[in-house]
Order: C-alpha cells, then structure tokens, then sequence
C-alpha cells in the first residue's frame, strides 16, 4: 500500500516547488500534533481535519493501519450471514464520518475476493469536501492493490450531531447494503453523547432491512466503548441480528501490525522526534445485521 499511498501524498499535499524534504517536515509537525490531540484529549474537534497538512499526516500514520481494522473484522464475518451481502455484484457503501474512507480499501479486497463488479462509496462526513482531495489516493490503492474492477467515492456533508437529515443523505442511506462507524464516536460522545445518539437512531432508521452495520473503534478511551454500547443498544432495540460485539476494553480485539515502515518516511518517525510509527490497534468491534 505504502507504494502507492507515499508518492500520492507527497504529489497532492506538497505546495508549489516545494522540496520533498521540507513537506515530510511539516507533515512530521502535523503529525505530533495529530498525535498529541488524540492522546490529551477523548473530545478531540474534528476541526483540524480541515487542514490539508493534517489529512496528509493521517493518511501515513493511520490510512494503512485503519484498512487492517476493518479487513480483520470483516474475516472474521466470512461464513456468517454477512457473506451473502459481500458477494453482491454491485455494492454500496455508507461510511459514517469516513474521512479518507480506509473502510473502503478493506471493503474493496473482500468484494473484488468475491467477484464484485462495482463498489460506491458514500462518505458521509463532516468534512466531506475537505477529505475529497484523499479519495482519488484512496481509490488508486484500491485499483491497484486489491485489484477491484471499480469503485467510486463520493462525500455527502453531513453533521451526525444535528438533528436532522437531508434528503440526500437519507437516499444514501437507503440505498446502502453495509454501513460502517470507525473511528469516530469517541469524538462525539465527548461533544454531546444524547446528540449523538438521536444523530444514530436517524441513520439506522434510514437504512434498509438487510444491512450489514460494521464499527469499530479504539479500546483506549472510555468515550469509545461507551459511543459503541449506544450503537449496540440502538440496534438491540431495532430487533437486528447482532453477530459480533466484543466492547469489553479490559479484553479488546488485538491487531499485529502488519507493516513495515517504509525508508522514504522512515525518518519522521523517529523517536529522535519523540515520535512512533506503530500505533496501539486494540480495538472494541460490533457487527450487525438489520432486520
Ligand atoms: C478519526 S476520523 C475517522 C475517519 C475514518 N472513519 C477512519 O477510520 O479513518 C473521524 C472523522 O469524523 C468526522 N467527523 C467529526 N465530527 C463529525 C460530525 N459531527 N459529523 C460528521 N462527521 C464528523 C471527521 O471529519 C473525520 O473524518
């Protein structure tokens, strides 16, 4: 992935004639800062995806690791009454707060793994348009790596914390045969958690029966365990066939690292830095079929 993912970063972020250097040094700085948010924080603001250097600094660190998360989860469904959906010749996709869509990435091997022609990707997010400038890197890996005939991403801007929906949401939505939540509710739990949870009762009522619901989120901060028991809860009480939720955080689902850092980027990691490639991926999962 890093083959593709390294030069797609340095080409769409870098400003004008600037030397690769200096750019792996601003992203190196947006990094730490990355880092240090999440790490003082559990009510991290999603504002700083708005900058550019950050989204590129997501994208090394986390764009690989968080493909692995849901690749993991959705092995792990193989046999299960999920399988039928991931062999469907066309396939949607609704990635709430996807961001730079990794769910995609990991979607996309299952489904090209199962013959699928066609996969649309609905980002559904905050900063939709600001994460549009990741989604042709993110649909370059695709091609390349699981091989997969075709896939689109496209963003809806949507706010999970209002408490509507727009119309074009819900036809998303709807449409939609897997939804997933990675990654974010630890945020919003944080910001406004009865919010969140009208935001998520909206969404799981716009989706149809027959949809397979996939989170997963970090076992390190309490807000995500309890943003994952409130989706679990949610669909619980829309009577869906639950096949998988493990939200202890003292037995999380633990995930090797399955990447070598490449010596391009190498250097901005360093502990030189105080800083560290490898992140912690112990994580609470939930998978769920609606009825
Ligand atoms: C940590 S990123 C996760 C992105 C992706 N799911 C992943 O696993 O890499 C959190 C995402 O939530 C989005 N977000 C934050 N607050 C939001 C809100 N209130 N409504 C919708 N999206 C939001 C951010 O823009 C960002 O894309």
């Amino acid at each position: 992935m890093y083959e593709q993912l390294i030069p797609a970063v340095v080409d769409t972020f870098s400003l004008p004639g600037e030397p690769e250097h200096d750019f792996l040094l601003r992203l190196r700085a947006a990094d730490i800062c990355l880092r240090r948010n999440y790490a003082t924080s559990a009510a991290v603001s999603s504002e700083p995806y708005a900058e550019p250097i950050l989204r590129a600094a997501y994208l090394l660190r986390y764009l690989g690791h968080y493909t692995l998360q849901l690749g993991d989860l959705l092995k792990e469904l193989e046999g299960s009454a999920a399988a039928h959906v991931l062999a469907l010749p066309e396939l949607r996709l609704a990635a709430l707060c996807g961001g730079p869509c990794p769910e995609a990435i990991a979607l996309a091997a299952l489904h090209s793994q199962a013959g699928g022609r066609r996969l649309q990707v609905d980002a559904l997010d905050r900063h939709a348009e600001a994460w549009s400038d990741c989604w042709p890197i993110t649909s370059a890996i695709i091609r390349h790596y699981p091989g997969h005939p075709e896939v689109r991403i496209e963003g809806v801007g949507t706010d999970l914390l209002k408490p509507s929906l727009t119309p074009q949401e819900h036809r998303r939505l709807q449409m939609a045969q897997v939804f997933t939540s990675m990654n974010c509710l630890n945020e919003l739990v944080g910001v406004d958690a009865d919010s969140l949870q009208r935001g998520l009762a909206m969404r799981l009522d716009a989706l149809s029966p027959g949809t397979l619901v996939l989170a997963s989120d970090l076992a390190g901060y309490s807000d995500c365990a309890q943003g994952l028991q409130m989706l679990l809860d949610l669909l619980t009480a829309r009577q869906a066939t639950v096949l998988l939720a493990e939200l202890d955080p003292s037995r999380p689902h633990e995930m090797e690292n399955r990447f070598e850092i490449p010596e391009r980027i190498a250097w901005i990691y360093s502990g030189e830095y105080e800083n560290r490639f490898r992140i912690f991926v112990r994580q609470l999962r939930l998978a769920a079929v609606l009825n």
